[in-house]
């Protein structure tokens, strides 16, 4: 793991009035950046050849014929694959890049590489990245459990039908960045299923014995994007979504009739991200929710010193006695944030006053730690 006195190193050589944000461009770099020109910064894109035009052309920085400025990303360094990224780190160091890290740069860069080749200041907290990977011995459930957090528990296959409803987890076959999740509510559809699974190169029998099988919470999702500022020792949250997934979202919008109908290679649906919506609350449960960040949040302290820096999101799913379950948690920037670009969300505007987006927030916190001289506070 890359120590704190070689960041602190590097960090020394910066010039602090020249600090740029950077990113990867993927995951919620649009969020990113934008936030951070709102709060005044340059911004630095690390692209990857064939994904860049986002960045690179449509929200690049540029002035009209008739002196109007549009977008708000500064520079873009495209590179052939994303995992090239380990050798421009001098490039970014020289530019002063604080860099923001997402699920995106970790899966591309490889997480042994972010913990141990990565020299660059990076928001956030290294050393929790992997807790985020499922198959590691100290994932976040080890985390939870620490927390004493309620997380939907692990089943074996031939419990199923004890408990009910289970969510299996484990990688897509062939798309091996994205879910080969599916669902049964017995021992046998579990056989069934996966057998059904493995024959259409969905999934694969090495994946399915290192599944994590965990009890489906049946009832509505929702990921909390919390921030936990060094500054002023206090959790924010900033905002509420739920994501959109394919094929699952167009399944459940079929008559139950025509679902029952389906070929065998249409019958069970994938669960692929590809898109956010913005949600809110019941009020009467946010402090419930407030005091899951607060536990998570000092059982990082304790077992990540300094504990979690910045954004974090803990995705859960209510059951029907509003009980909240985690079934999964992002120590970094969220992956649904883009939808508080430029607006904020309803929690962060409220509480700042102003839009304050995730993006904008982590901006505002560097911007204050550089004010107040604490920039070692929130960089690993
Ligand atoms: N225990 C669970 N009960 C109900 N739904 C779940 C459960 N675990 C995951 N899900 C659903 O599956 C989706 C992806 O799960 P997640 O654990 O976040 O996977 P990933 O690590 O790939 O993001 C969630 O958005 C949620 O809808
Ligand atoms: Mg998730």
């Amino acid at each position: 793991m890359i120590s704190r006195e070689q960041i602190l190193e590097v960090l020394e050589k910066y010039d602090k009035e020249k600090i740029t944000i950077g990113v990867i461009g993927s995951h919620s770099a649009l969020d990113i950046t934008d936030g951070a020109k709102e709060e005044g910064f340059p911004t630095l894109v690390v692209a990857q050849r064939g994904r860049h035009k986002t960045y690179e052309k449509y929200f690049k920085l540029r002035k009209t014929r008739d002196g109007l400025v549009k977008g708000f990303i500064d520079e873009v360094i495209v590179l052939e694959k994303f995992s090239q990224i380990i050798d421009i780190q001098e490039e970014l160091r020289k530019r002063n890049v604080i860099f923001i890290p997402n699920r995106s740069f970790v899966v591309y860069t490889g997480i042994d590489r972010v913990e141990n080749e990565f020299l660059v200041p990076m928001f956030g907290t290294r050393s929790l990245l992997r807790t985020e990977e499922r198959s590691e011995e100290k994932s976040y459930y080890w985390l939870l459990e620490k927390a004493k957090l309620p997380y939907p528990e692990e089943v074996k296959p031939e419990e199923i039908d004890e408990v009910g409803l289970v969510i299996v987890k484990l990688p897509h076959a062939k798309k091996r960045l994205e879910r080969g999740f599916f669902t049964a509510a017995s021992y046998k559809e579990f056989k069934e299923k996966s057998e059904k699974l493995i024959r259409l190169g969905v999934i694969t029998r090495e994946d399915l014995e290192k599944a994590r099988i965990e009890r489906y919470i049946i009832g509505p999702v929702f990921n909390f994007d919390f921030f936990y500022s060094p500054i002023d020792e206090e959790i924010e949250l900033l905002g509420i979504d739920w994501r959109f997934e394919t094929s699952l979202d167009g399944h459940v919008r079929l008559p139950a009739a025509q679902q029952l109908t389906l070929p065998e290679w249409q019958f069970e649906p994938e669960y692929t991200v590809c898109g956010h919506a913005s949600s809110t609350l019941r009020e009467s449960l946010l402090e419930k929710v407030f005091d899951m960040a607060e536990k998570y949040v000092e059982a990082t302290k304790k077992y990540y010193p300094p504990g979690i820096i910045g954004p974090f999101t803990l995705q859960t799913a209510v059951d029907k006695d509003l009980n909240f379950y985690i079934y999964d948690v992002a120590p970094r920037t969220g992956g649904g944030t883009n939808i508080h670009m430029a607006m904020g969300h309803p929690y962060g505007n409220s509480l700042w006053r102003k839009p304050m987006s995730t993006g904008r927030r982590i901006a505002l916190e560097i911007k204050r730690a550089i004010e107040l001289d604490e920039l070692e506070k929130v960089v690993t």
